[in-house]
């Protein structure tokens, strides 16, 4: 069986051990495939706003860091302490081999994380907002570890509706948890393979 990255079959997972496991399946092809033929593009946006946003020696989180695509351009810009997390063992083990984060955890976003409050000075989510990945149940524990004026940086889609994202971040709002910064355009994240998938980058600051 081919071990090539294929949306359907992500997609199509219904548990997050299903998920785990496709996302285990296709992680050694994963960046050959994703940034290679689709051209995905948004860790490299990520990894600019976090480097336009914050010194080098910033603790960040790349929460749902797949293979390490965000961490190897925050590598670039020269960012020293970047940890990393996600629910796929596989994708974790290529993201290990790069080098570019200190501890890597296997956990899942909507359930408990294993770190304290007030932790890190950002917290960046890439493409994992999206239909059957992390809940908007993950935003209130991603508030509860950035420190007062530290930084969540995530990508919602802009072309499927998201309505519990959005009541959620409402919620952390109304709540005086955090405030928005910024919400970007919405952008083709992989313009060569699915020209329709659209998403938008947000920021949000932690009071
Ligand atoms: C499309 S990939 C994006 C990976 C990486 N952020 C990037 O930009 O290449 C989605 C990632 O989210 C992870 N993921 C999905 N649901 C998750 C959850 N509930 N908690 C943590 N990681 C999750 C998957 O294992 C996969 O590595």
């Amino acid at each position: 069986m081919s071990d090539l990255f294929d949306a359907d079959r992500v997609y199509a997972a219904r548990t997050p051990s299903e998920l785990a496991a496709e996302y285990d399946r296709v992680a050694e092809s994963y960046d050959e495939v994703l940034v290679g033929s689709h051209d995905w593009r948004m860790p490299e946006i990520v990894a600019g706003l976090v480097a336009w946003l914050l010194p080098r020696d910033a603790l960040i989180l790349d929460a749902a860091c797949g293979t390490g695509l965000i961490g190897e351009h925050l590598a670039r810009y020269g960012f020293t302490h970047v940890e990393g997390l996600d629910l796929s063992s596989g994708m974790l083990e290529v993201a290990r081999r790069k080098k570019v984060y200190g501890p890597l955890m296997c956990a899942a976003l909507g359930e408990p994380l294993p770190y304290a409050d007030e932790r890190f000075d950002a917290v960046t989510v890439a493409g994992a907002f999206t239909p059957g990945h992390a809940p908007a149940s993950s935003l209130d524990e991603l508030a509860r570890i950035l420190r007062p004026g530290g930084y969540a940086i995530f990508s919602l889609r802009a072309d499927v509706e998201q309505p519990d994202f959005h009541a959620a971040l409402g919620q952390l709002v109304a709540e005086g948890r955090w405030s928005l910064v910024h919400v970007g355009a919405p952008f083709q994240s992989l313009p060569r393979a699915e020209p329709h998938v659209k998403n938008r980058l947000y920021v949000y600051i932690k009071f």
